[in-house]
């Protein structure tokens, strides 16, 4: 689903995400936690944004990234940030990864990416198809919990679209997405082959309280994302 936030705000989500409470010190830490060793690695990043992954993929010595997304502008900022540092093409990753060939990659990275489609299984068919055999991926997305706030049925197993106007970029944008069950997601997973080694809800961390004592007390309270890990 293309979203005004991902595209004709593209520049200033990069911005933001630079150094924010909600990203750069909740949700970047708590995925690169799970995410092991990169040096040598050939890394595949879905939904790569403005490419604050890819940044520490190169930092960490990966071997290869490639970086897709729907949003043309946001493939536009990875290509001028990396140029030939890092692949990029657009691709709706509701379709899957038709474009790539079985048992290339030893991460995948999916953050934050998943609730903004409507059916997840072709995706996590083609992550299990383009691992290498022993090859990770780690993803973040909305927490099941916290996103049944916003349920408009009422009814925690239904997969619902959901609207909500975020100020994240400094300006509001309605922002839509699906909020689905947990066992939704875990299942795309297991039914795919993969294996579930490691499930976060992530660690709140001191500089959180500094940049913001009231945020801190929320997310120490209120799961906001979860972070699933798997393996080939
Ligand atoms: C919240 S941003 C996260 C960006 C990046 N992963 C990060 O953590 O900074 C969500 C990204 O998913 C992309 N996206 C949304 N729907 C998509 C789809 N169907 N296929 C591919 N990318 C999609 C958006 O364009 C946007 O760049």
């Amino acid at each position: 689903m293309k979203s005004d936030m991902y595209s004709r705000y593209a520049q200033q989500y990069d911005l933001a995400v630079q150094d924010n409470i909600y990203n750069a010190l909740f949700e970047r830490p708590n995925l690169q936690a799970m995410l092991g060793d990169i040096e040598g690695k050939k890394v595949l990043d879905l939904g790569c944004g403005p490419g604050v992954y890819a940044d520490y993929f190169l930092r960490k010595g990966a071997e290869s990234i490639t970086c897709l997304d729907f949003s043309v502008e946001m493939v536009d900022i990875v290509k001028n940030k990396f140029s030939d540092r890092v692949s990029t093409y657009v691709q709706d990753l509701s379709e899957g990864l038709p474009k790539e060939a079985e048992r290339q990659y030893d991460v995948i990275v999916c953050p934050l990416v998943i609730h903004y489609l409507k059916d997840i299984t072709a995706l996590f068919s083609d992550v299990y198809r383009v691992l290498k055999p022993g090859g990770s991926m780690a993803l973040s997305t909305h927490h099941p919990f916290a996103d049944f706030e916003c349920s408009a049925s009422g009814n925690y197993f239904d997969t619902e679209l959901v609207q909500e106007e975020w100020d994240t970029v400094g300006t509001p944008v309605q922002v839509t997405f699906y909020r689905r069950p947990l066992v939704e997601i875990t299942n795309a997973v297991t039914n795919a082959g993969l294996s579930i080694t490691q499930i976060s809800e992530g660690q709140v961390s001191g500089a959180i309280k500094q940049a913001s004592p009231e945020t801190y007390e929320r997310l120490r309270k209120h799961p906001n994302f979860i972070f699933i890990k798997c393996q080939k």
